[in-house]
């Protein structure tokens, strides 16, 4: 697709909760969950919440909660696996299991997180730094986590209730959470709902329904609200709860749940304002990636100016953009952060993420073709680019102008541990890929772009 006057994309329309459940499953990727677990706790919590005879808004507001509760998860991965030395996605799937109000388990998860890999002395110490300052630790990844998630809501444009739904997900009903320390009802009913449903699923998946009910009964009044833990008890009884979490149209189950009167039909801005929103999540995820999603996506849009693109395709160009490494929530930190040459096991998973990208974004039907363009940005003209090694007459021109944008970013942009590169060498190693690895045209419509973006600044 190389023309300039290309039809404007105005997908069929579309439901605020179809797009937040589709992307729901690219957090379920940063906490190393198996594929669903955020529509399946919110299955689990829409129920109880009816059970608990919430009003109509209070249930709308759950959805969301519920939908969205990791939203701020991709905040301290980086920081969780520097303090552990371990991979940030296994630490976090696993903490999931483990009660941290009980010593013995909690000690027995440091110790099968801590330092792996690493030799005896270094791990020593590390276990020693963990043991020692835990508490500190998990206080600070938390607190990042709720603080951002909250945010996250509030820029995707929801009520300020689902934000605090969303930051108080880790409170504990004896008042042994995190952040505040909440007890009791100064917890927001929707996350005592949502820390519930999240558990049951995580152990349910583990251990089937008997895991999960054990569980639930072991944290009444510790973890949970016995009220909450009543109504599940209630919820619980019916078939159908437990068959709806492993239905093969789950997605569509989870569709229905959203309250039809609040129901949600997106604009234009709103569907802006979530793809900015994701590409703040992603670009959360490592401190090697701060802002290069925005970035990206503001090369790309000066690019497609440069080339004569409409208001319309203009806009799918900057969501695609924004959310172009969506799939890098299901790398690890250990592979992203490390600061050396990665191992072929390592370069294997970092060759994933477009293929995360695009089995995320073609979720939702109407972004099938933003999926596809988002997910060959690393593809090269000659062909060895990955992960399908297209060659030019397959890439499309909106994935060829992301790869100009991406590269030009990854190689001026500031990195923790070096400066980033000069606008001319990082122009002379585009030109060398000329043809080959990057489009021609889209490389003359970036440095036409920068040149007058230049002009610009100096004239103001
Ligand atoms: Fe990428
Ligand atoms: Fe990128």
């Amino acid at each position: 697709m190389t023309s300039n006057d290309h039809p404007d994309r105005r997908p069929a329309r579309l439901r605020l909760s179809e797009v937040i459940a589709a992307l729901s499953f690219a957090l379920d990727l940063t906490e190393g969950q198996p594929a669903g677990h955020c529509l399946r706790s919110c299955w689990i919590g829409m129920r109880v919440g009816s059970e608990l005879g919430l009003s109509r808004e209070e249930l709308h507001d759950l959805y969301y909660t519920l939908l969205l509760k990791d939203a701020g998860c991709s905040s301290n991965a980086a920081r969780l696996c520097e303090l552990y030395g371990h991979d940030d996605l296994a630490t976090k799937r696993d903490v999931k299991l483990v009660d941290v109000q009980r010593l013995s388990q909690l000690a027995r998860f440091v110790l099968q997180h801590t330092g792996l890999g690493e030799g005896l002395i270094k791990r020593f110490g590390r276990l020693l730094h963990v043991m020692r300052n835990g508490d500190r630790f998990a206080g600070e990844l938390i607190s990042a986590r709720c603080t951002r998630g909250a945010q996250i809501a509030i820029q995707l444009g929801f009520r300020p209730r689902v934000a605090d739904g969303i930051y108080s997900l880790d409170e504990h009903w004896n008042g042994k959470g995190r952040p505040e320390g909440r007890k009791g009802e100064q917890t927001p009913i929707a996350s005592r709902i949502a820390l519930l449903a999240q558990i049951v699923d995580v152990f349910h998946t583990a251990g089937g329904v008997a895991a999960a009910l054990k569980e639930v009964r072991g944290r009444r009044g510790r973890w949970f609200d016995p009220a909450v833990v009543d109504a599940f008890e209630r919820v619980a009884l019916d078939v159908e709860l437990w068959n709806g979490l492993t239905a093969p149209d789950l997605d569509a189950r989870v569709r229905e749940l959203e309250p039809a009167d609040q129901s949600v039909e997106l604009t234009d801005e709103r569907l802006d304002a979530i793809a900015s929103g994701f590409g703040r999540i992603i670009d959360a995820k490592s401190p090697f990636t701060a802002g290069h999603s925005e970035r990206v996506a503001d090369f790309a849009v000066s690019i497609g100016r440069q080339l004569g693109f409409g208001v319309e395709r203009l806009r799918w160009l900057r969501r695609s953009a924004l959310l172009h490494d969506i799939g890098k929530l299901g790398i690890s930190n250990a592979i992203l952060d490390k600061p050396g040459k990665l191992d072929e096991s390592e370069w294997h998973r970092m060759r994933m993420h477009p293929t995360f990208t695009e089995q995320i974004l073609s979720r939702i039907d109407p972004f099938r073709e933003m999926a596809r363009v988002a997910a060959a940005h690393h593809e090269k003209l000659d062909g060895t680019g990955y992960p399908k090694g297209l060659v030019a007459s397959e890439i499309e021109l909106e994935s060829r102008l992301i790869t100009v944008a991406d590269i030009y970013d990854a190689l001026t942009a500031d990195r923790p541990y070096r400066a980033g590169m000069p606008h001319a060498k990082a122009v002379e190693i585009l030109e060398s890929m000329r043809g080959t690895g990057v489009d021609g045209v889209c490389l003359d419509a970036l440095l036409a772009g920068l040149e007058r973006a230049d002009r610009n600044a100096v004239a103001a």
